[in-house]
């Protein structure tokens, strides 16, 4: 690991790191139930069948994990509202206390509005929950827009997508591959509703927290080309096109349910800016004609391409490849695609899996990440912030509490934070930005 200071980055740059609501919450009995719980109910669905009903009990102790927030020096907090805490009474008066607390303690709250858990009985196969969500949204900003300056409409829409409901691995666990293409739909219409009611409530920063990576082929044999541009399609194309131009990549706007121009328009709402989760790159090749396991997601041999391994780099506990230059390539190649049209950049999520109290392995991806974003500075993107994933270790979705992604270590028995050495070392990194 290189030793020189980080560069500095430009003043008034947001420093930050993000959390979601069913990976961290707990307090499941006092909110109403939402797809997640039921999916870790189901025997064999969880890795380590454990379940998020404690999860880092925070909806008891976020003050001091404000105060972890507070220690760490970081200008900004991303958390996730949870819609089924919200819709259960009393239910918004801890997002009330939470911000409130943060901003006594001089963090900036940045709520996310959906990470991932529906409320049960709701599906985004249906198209009247994307009108939901625009209701639990003005509810929300009506409650919090007094201190809540900016705003995330939704999380990673391509994974729930993807992982929850075309290959099954998370809730609400449906294995539909191409026929889950309108909860993609229903997903992007729900941010451009949710764009105009917090507009309508006021909201003047708003953004959304995209996954996208590169994709490289796995050869430069024509099958492996197009397979890692049909996934470049699905991962970056597909949900960020209708956004930022207002259309669907060619061939995928005539798969998508209802009236999908008028639909466009609400989609493509402007937006103050764009919010980027970055982990790794992919290596696409030409489908296989067999299931194959990849970083323990089963992906079915019908799909039109198939993952392969980054070979030559070290991996994380998850086994995803560490590949800081990935950022810099994602950033350059958005901001040459889409020009004008992307507006200022957030890296709303980054960061990586690794056990230990003496994370030497977590500084070194997050030196390296940080210097990539640099680069992608200097070479002209418009790059405005930066949050790590994730503060405390935490529910990491179907691998349970496995895969500890946090700066501050948690002990799932007695629930006591420990801040790790990366957590120290990031505190430095802000210190020196100062
Ligand atoms: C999600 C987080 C998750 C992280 C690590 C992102 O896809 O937004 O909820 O914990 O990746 O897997």
């Amino acid at each position: 690991m290189t030793t020189a200071p980080i560069p500095r980055f430009p003043d008034g740059f947001l420093w930050g790191v993000s959390t979601s609501a069913h990976q961290i919450e707990g307090a499941a009995d006092e909110r109403e139930p939402s797809v997640w719980d039921a999916f870790t109910a189901e025997p064999g669905r969880v890795k380590d069948g454990s379940t998020a009903a404690v999860a880092c009990d925070h909806y008891h102790r976020h003050r001091e994990d404000v105060a972890l927030l507070a220690g760490l020096g970081v200008a900004a907090y991303r958390f996730s509202v949870s819609w089924p805490r919200v819709r259960s009474p009393r239910g918004l008066d801890f997002y009330d206390r939470l911000v409130d607390d943060l901003c006594a303690a001089g963090v900036r709250p940045v709520p996310t509005l959906f990470h991932w858990d529906l409320p049960l009985g709701l599906d985004w196969l249906r198209r009247d929950t994307a009108e939901r969500f625009a209701e639990y949204v003005s509810v929300v900003a009506g409650r919090l827009g007094d201190r809540v300056r900016k705003w995330i409409t939704l999380n990673e829409p391509a994974e729930h997508t993807l992982l929850g409901h075309a290959l099954g691995t998370h809730a609400p666990g449906r294995r539909l591959l191409f026929d889950a293409l309108p909860v993609a739909h229903h997903q992007l219409l729900a941010h451009g509703l949710a764009v105009r009611a917090l507009r309508a409530a006021g909201a003047t920063d708003i953004g959304i927290a995209n996954s996208h990576g590169p994709t490289w082929a796995a050869s430069e044999d024509g099958a492996d080309v197009a397979a890692a541009e049909f996934y470049d399609v699905l991962l970056n194309r597909l949900f960020a096109d209708p956004l930022l131009l207002g259309t669907y990549p060619a061939g995928l706007g005539e798969l998508m349910p209802g009236d999908v121009e008028a639909d466009l328009s609400v989609i493509a709402e402007p937006l103050d800016w764009y919010g980027v989760n970055y982990y790794a790159p992919a290596r696409v090749g030409a489908p296989r004609d067999t299931e194959t396991d990849f970083s323990g997601v089963r992906m079915p041999a019908e799909l039109p391409f198939s993952l392969r391994e980054i070979e030559g780099r070290p991996v994380t506990d998850f086994g995803w490849p560490v590949v800081p230059e990935g950022l810099t390539e994602l950033l350059t190649a958005f901001r040459d695609r889409y020009g004008d049209r992307l507006p200022p950049v957030v890296v709303t999520e980054n960061g990586c899996a690794y056990d230990g109290l003496d994370d030497q392995d977590r500084i070194a991806y997050l030196d390296g990440h940080i210097r990539a974003l640099h680069d992608a500075l200097t070479a002209g993107v418009d790059v405005r912030g930066y949050f790590v994933w994730s503060l405390l270790d935490n529910f990491e979705w179907a691998e349970g509490y496995a895969r500890r992604f946090g700066l501050v270590h948690v002990d799932f028995t007695t629930l006591a934070r420990t801040p790790k050495a990366s957590y120290r070392w990031f505190r430095d990194v802000l210190r020196a930005q100062r």
